[in-house]
């Protein structure tokens, strides 16, 4: 099936950025979030990266224009049934996604596809919520979407080919790479990347070394672009705490287990750069 149009629901850091890359590749794009307010500030949101597109001569004044002119902002839901693929991109939470989805399912034509960018919900149980599953698919971005090139095409128990082809097809489009990954707790890159945050944390908990030379053995023995400290502190630390819990509840394997220090700054409020402080100060 062939896509032209893109719901995004969830006009956020990374709602934001998926519209701007579907707009920029020729989609037509309605983004919902549900009041005025909210719409505007997410309209906002997109408006700062394109004008980063601008500034950095990724697009011309003319380009960005009609990248403008791609995206609508909608408040309502029904506003964006008439849709070929729907990216629902709101918070992180089972009921409010399952939610979504469910009405989704009830307004959107039969054929439209209903993907997520959840980082750790299973899409399986996402999909149970509609009568489509086989329609139901994660499309997993990366934060900045417009910089990230990995979409991480998620296929849940009744995931069919034809509609994980479709959603390769747009992310290709959007030249983006995907890879398609089993819907398990985690996926590839929560299952292999915060494990390791979590192991960086327990060295900092049990003094082997300073965060900066933790970060710094990362970033210089194993060339990562940035410590894992600093980009727990950059994901935020409530999120790496629950992507860990949902790792340790749906492998009940104890290797997953948060280190106490992870629990004991989120609950102290430090959450890395968005509350100004968690490893390091901001
Ligand atoms: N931030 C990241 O680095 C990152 C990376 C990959 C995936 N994700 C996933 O992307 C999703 C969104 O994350 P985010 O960081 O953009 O969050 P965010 O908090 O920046 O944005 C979420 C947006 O959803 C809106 N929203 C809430 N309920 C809604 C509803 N019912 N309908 C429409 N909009 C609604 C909120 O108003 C908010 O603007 C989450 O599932 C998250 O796990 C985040």
């Amino acid at each position: 099936m062939a896509i032209e149009r893109i719901g995004v629901v969830g006009a956020g850091t990374m709602g934001a950025g998926i519209a701007q890359v579907c707009a920029r590749a020729g989609f037509e794009v309605v983004l919902r979030e549900p009041t005025r307010e909210l719409v505007d500030a997410g309209l906002q949101r997109l408006e700062g990266g394109i004008a980063r597109w601008v500034k950095k001569n990724v697009v011309s004044d003319d380009e960005a224009e009609r990248i403008r002119d791609r995206v609508r902002g909608v408040i309502a839901l029904e506003e964006l049934f008439d849709v070929d693929l729907v990216v629902e991109a709101i918070i992180e939470q089972e009921e409010a996604k399952r939610g979504v989805f469910a009405a989704l399912d009830q307004g959107c034509p039969a054929a439209t596809i209903l993907s997520s960018n959840t980082s750790s919900i299973s899409i399986t149980r996402l999909a149970a919520a509609t009568e489509r599953p086989d329609k139901v698919v994660g499309m997993h971005f990366f934060n900045p979407v417009p910089l990230m090139p990995l979409v991480e095409v998620v296929r849940g128990e009744m995931t069919s080919d034809a509609t994980c082809d479709a959603v390769i097809a747009a992310a290709e489009k959007l030249d983006k790479t995907p890879l398609a990954v089993a819907d398990v707790p985690g996926f590839v890159s929560n299952r292999v990347l915060m494990p390791m945050l979590n192991e960086a944390v327990f060295c900092l908990y049990e003094g082997v070394a300073t965060a900066e030379n933790i970060d710094g053995v990362m970033k210089l023995g194993m060339n990562h672009p940035m410590g894992p400290l600093a980009l727990a502190d950059l994901i935020g630390l409530d999120v790496c705490l629950a992507i860990l819990e949902v790792l340790h509840d749906g492998f009940g394997d104890p290797k997953y287990r948060p280190c106490p220090l992870l629990r004991r700054l989120v609950d102290a409020g430090h959450l890395g750069r968005k509350s100004g402080r968690g490893f390091y100060t901001y």
